[in-house]
């Protein structure tokens, strides 16, 4: 081969190369699923990343609480609240607020508003998307009742002013690690990261919550109309403590 004829093939085996990196390389995406129509989009405000109160005093002071008061949250609460159950902290590596097993990310996180629940935000069902810190409006009405039955009937959820649901796409994992055990434990386990992530932020900002496993996965599934490939794994109702007042 003559010397331009292998130039010209070394060339063309570097874009080849470099086509087949960008396929494979997982990119950031700044949509939302498919499977989710989204009614509008609100710009959450930026998290604000220095507090009043340590990690420590966070840890120490957390305490499941199912009685709130009325008093509205702020869309400020709402931002902190998603950024520390699913944030991007790291825009460079497309790393979040939460570990990842293998950084799959197959965690979603839904913001269920009741009426007057957040200052400002209309009540609905919103889904969080981290890659750009938004707010994606799926449903213009207030849920709580229906998914506090779905929740056996746990009245905490209708009296919180909001809901943050945490769902899992188990085969988002299961693309990766095959083992389908092992990728459940993984999905789970993430969900646990998030959940406690919301349980400090939540102490920080001197709002409580409750974790909730208990509830009825179709229901849930039905009354937020998610999509096919998501279950959900946690349910945290958020407000002020009604003990305090
Ligand atoms: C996996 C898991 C599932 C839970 N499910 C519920 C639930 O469905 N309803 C509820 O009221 N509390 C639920 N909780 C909260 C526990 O009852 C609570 O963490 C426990 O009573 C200890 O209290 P503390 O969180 O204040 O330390 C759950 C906690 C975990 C970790």
């Amino acid at each position: 081969m003559s010397r331009k004829g292998k130039i010209i093939l070394i060339i063309l085996i570097i874009l080849l190369g470099v086509t087949i990196a960008y396929l494979v390389w997982p990119q950031p995406t700044t949509t939302s699923n498919s499977q989710r129509t989204v009614i509008s989009t609100i710009n959450l405000p930026n998290p604000i990343l220095e507090g009043n109160v340590s990690v420590e005093q966070a840890i120490q002071n957390r305490r499941s609480v199912r009685h709130y008061t009325n008093q509205s949250i702020t869309l400020q609460d709402v931002s902190q609240l998603m950024w520390a159950a699913q944030g991007i902290t790291d825009k460079a590596n497309n790393l979040r607020s939460v570990p990842s097993g293998g950084q799959v990310y197959p965690l979603e996180v839904y913001i269920i508003v009741g009426k007057d629940g957040v200052t400002g935000l209309s009540e609905g069902i919103y889904h969080y998307n981290p890659y750009n810190n938004t707010l994606e409006k799926t449903s213009e009405s207030d849920a709580r009742s229906d998914l506090s039955q779905a929740a056996n009937g746990q009245a905490w959820v209708k009296e919180a002013p909001v809901d943050i649901v945490i769902t899992g796409d188990y085969s988002k994992m299961v693309a990766k690690y095959k083992d389908e055990t092992l990728c459940t434990r993984f999905v789970n386990l993430e969900a646990g990261h998030a959940g406690e992530n919301i349980y400090l932020e939540a102490e920080a900002r001197g709002l409580v919550t409750v974790a909730l496993g208990s509830f009825k996965d179709d229901q849930v599934h039905t009354v937020l109309g998610l999509p096919a490939n998501e279950n959900t794994i946690y349910i945290y109702p958020v407000g002020y403590s009604a003990y305090n007042t």
